[in-house]
Formats: structure tokens, sequence, C-alpha cells
């Protein structure tokens, strides 16, 4: 149990850390506490996606919203102008919690009948996501046996409440029906997700995954095959095991896992940035195929090959390349913000242990995942075989440890076991 403030406030920052909350905000006078609820949950690292109903948008302004949540507001105008993914079945995927606030009776019964008559009632119909919803009402309806059915419907349906809270209304008149404060959202937004728990919890991780693109032109760029799919199930795994992962994710075709924080990025030198804007974390896992080079000097319109009698002669154009940072070695560097564990990835052709070893060396991390990616095997395979190798200590040769050939999920699940292990241990002879 905390047994200060400020141990309350780091606890509430660690459960709500890269968690997604969608907030709908409907019609209410208590709409104007929702501004204050978004710059907490953010305050305290959570992400917040707002959608605000028509009704919600007669009492803050989608500016307003906007401008604090820091990212577009969904409105039923903006979803229907939305042609890639359809937003009501996306909102609710991408988020860890869905919270209704200020919940009307009207939203309430809508809800409890699965009336999907706009953006914000479809999205609720359709999400599977932890549902918490903060009443806010004259004490008439509140008590009305017709929102009483509704809230015990909801409740059967396992959807969660905080408040109302009693005492004086905007309309005058005192009782159940206040909006529930603030900071009581924020706990019980804590509450519904519950405690991050697992072998993990309470440290931070971030993980690269996927390829990087380089462009060389508007159209054309350097890149490679790799899938994401390690990169993206270690991210899983970590967050499984509670901890607060971000993954920085080069372009795939992977969903975000549940529950991470994912940055997108094209390139080398943005896929470093990002890490770096997110340090300080525990540990590091480097699982990005990232391309060694890129053009020196990308061109801002297409190359064109000469016509016909034109230049011919000049034979195919060159390509100066660049060398890109190399995100493993950067983030392995001895300093302050130094992750205590930073693991990488060795993909080899031939020698893949001796190969690994010296990598391990020449980057300065910690463990090196071997696999051998002879005739093309592993980049988008959806089994890996791993060396994992291990520095038992200054100048020591490294450990080495086979695993049997197993699915990308399982290699996930088993770098979290040996992760666990070792923190452990560290903290036994602490
Ligand atoms: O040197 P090589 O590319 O074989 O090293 C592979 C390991 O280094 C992987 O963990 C990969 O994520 C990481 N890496 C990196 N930045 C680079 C190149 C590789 O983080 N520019």
């Amino acid at each position: 149990m905390p047994n200060s403030e400020s141990e309350a406030g780091a606890e509430t920052a660690a459960q709500l850390r890269g968690r997604r909350v969608l907030l709908v905000i409907a019609g209410g006078i208590a709409a104007y506490k929702c501004l204050d609820l978004i710059r907490r949950l953010r305050e305290n690292g959570a992400h917040v996606r707002c959608i605000l109903t028509r009704a919600g948008a007669e009492f803050v302004t989608p500016l307003s919203v906007e401008t604090l949540a820091r990212q577009a507001v969904y409105t039923d105008t903006l979803a229907l102008t939305e042609d890639s993914e359809i937003a009501h079945i996306r909102l609710g995927q991408e988020a860890d919690i869905v919270v209704v606030a200020p919940a009307t009776a009207d939203i309430m019964a809508k809800m409890a009948h699965g009336i999907a008559d706009d953006l914000a009632t479809s999205t609720l119909i359709a999400a599977d996501k932890p549902t918490l919803l903060a009443p806010a009402m004259n004490t008439r309806m509140w008590r009305h046996p017709a929102t009483e059915r509704n809230r015990a419907r909801l409740e059967a349906d396992g959807v969660s409440f905080v408040g109302p809270n009693d005492g004086p209304l905007a309309e005058g008149e005192s009782g159940p029906g206040r909006m529930a404060e603030v900071p009581e959202i924020v706990a019980a937004i804590v509450d519904v997700l519950g405690a991050r728990a697992g072998p993990l919890a309470g440290l931070r991780v971030l993980v690269t995954s996927g390829p990087t693109y380089e462009p060389i032109d508007p159209v054309r760029f350097l890149g490679n095959r790799s899938s994401g799919k390690q990169g993206h199930a270690i991210a899983a795994a970590c967050a499984e095991a509670g901890a607060d992962v971000l993954l920085v994710s080069g372009p795939t075709q992977q969903p975000a896992p549940a529950g991470v924080e994912t940055v997108r990025v094209e390139t080398a030198e943005e896929m470093l940035a990002a890490c770096e804007r997110g340090l300080p974390v525990d540990i590091a896992i480097c699982a990005a195929a990232v391309s060694d080079w890129r053009a020196a000097a990308p061109q801002d319109q297409k190359i064109k090959k000469p016509r016909r009698g034109e230049g011919q002669d000049r034979g195919a154009p060159t390509l100066d390349l660049a060398e890109n940072p190399d995100i493993l070695a950067t983030l392995s560097a001895r300093g302050p913000k130094r992750p205590r564990l930073v693991i990488g990835f060795a993909a080899e052709t031939e020698d893949v242990e001796a190969n690994a070893a010296a990598k391990l060396a020449a980057k300065g991390c910690d463990w090196i995942l071997a696999n051998r990616v002879a005739e093309g095997a592993v980049f988008g395979d959806d089994e890996n075989v791993i060396h994992l190798l291990t520095r038992p200590g200054e100048g020591a040769a490294p450990a080495v440890e086979r695993w049997p050939r197993m699915s990308k999920a399982e290699v996930a699940v088993r770098l979290v076991q040996c992760i666990a292990e070792v923190l452990s241990s560290d903290a036994e002879t602490a």
C-alpha cells in the first residue's frame, strides 16, 4: 500500500502508463470535467482518444478536447469520412478500456438495449473491452425505475460504474446525480484495468520491430523482408507479463499489440529518435531489422530513366549510401540512461554462434538471440530456432543456450521467462 500522496501518484502512473483509454463524452453539464480528466490521464502517461457525441459537443468544443488529448476527436461527421477502416470497430479494438463520462440517462438506456444509432453507441456495442460509466443526471432521472433497470442490466452485462455522487446539482436541486470527481474516475479506471501483475510488473521495456524503409526518392526505398512478427510477439509477451511496453515499429502488417504503446516509424533515424524519446527504460530488446545503409541524398522527385537517345551512354545511375546509426549499439553504450539489460538479435547464414559472439562484443549488448537465416528462412516465418548468448561477466566467453524450434510467440514467452529469472536473481544478490 502506498503510504504517501506522491507514492500513490507514482503508483497511478505505473498503472496507467501506456494504457489506451477511449473516452466517450456524452451531453451533460458535467462534460466540462472531462477536459480535466483527459489532462490527468495524459499526465499519468495514458493515451486518450475521445468520441464526442452530438449532444456532448453542445457542452464542450471538439477543439478543446482535441487540444488536451493531442489527438483528433471522433465525431459522427469525422467517422463518415473515414474510409480505410470502420471507425466504430477500430476505436474499440485499439483501446484497453472504454469510459463514458458523463454517462447520461439516454446513453445508459441505449447501451442497456443495444441501440447503436451514432458513432458513440455503435462503438460501445462493438467494443469488447472493459467499460466504465460515470453517470451524471438529475436525481429524479437517476432514481427513475427505467434508469434503475438500465443500470442493473448494464451491471449484469459486466459494465462498471463510478458514482454518481450525492450533492448539489446544476439545476439547483440536491441528491445523487453529480458525476464523480476526476480523481475518483481516474482511480476507478485503474481499478477496472486491474493492477499490472506478472514477472515484469513495474518495469519499462522498449522493443524495436519490423524493417526500416530508407527513401531513395518519393516512390522507392531500401528495405528488407522483416515481417515484425518476432518483435511484436515479444512486445505482447512483455505486456502480458505486466511490463509497461513501448514498441517502436517500422512498416509492418502486424497490428499494435493490446496494452502496448506503439510508435510507427519508417527510417532508422526515426527509429533511433523514437527509442531515445522513450528512455529511460529498464530493458531494451532490438528485434528490428534495421537497414544498415540509407541513400545519402534521397531525391525530392522521382528519379527518371533517361529517354531514348538522351544520355543513355551515362549507363545506370549510381546510388551513394550513408551508414545508418546502430540503434542496438547506441542503447548499449555506457551512460546514465543505459538500460539494465540490452538484448539484440543476430540473423546469420553461417557460423551462427561464433558470429553472434562477435556481435555481442561489438555491439556492447548483454544478450544476443541468434538464428540461422539460410535459404531465406526466418523472415516472415512463424517459427524460429534460437541460440541465446549471454555474457557471464567482463572478459568471459559467452554462455550459449540452444532452444528447440518453436513458434515466435513461444520464443517471446521464453525470452520473458529468462529476463524475469535474471532480474529476480539480480534483485536477490543486490
Ligand atoms: O549488425 P546486425 O544488423 O546483424 O545486428 C543485428 C542486431 O542489431 C539486431 O538486434 C538489430 O535490431 C540491431 N541493429 C540496430 N541498428 C542497426 C542495425 C542493427 O539496432 N542499424
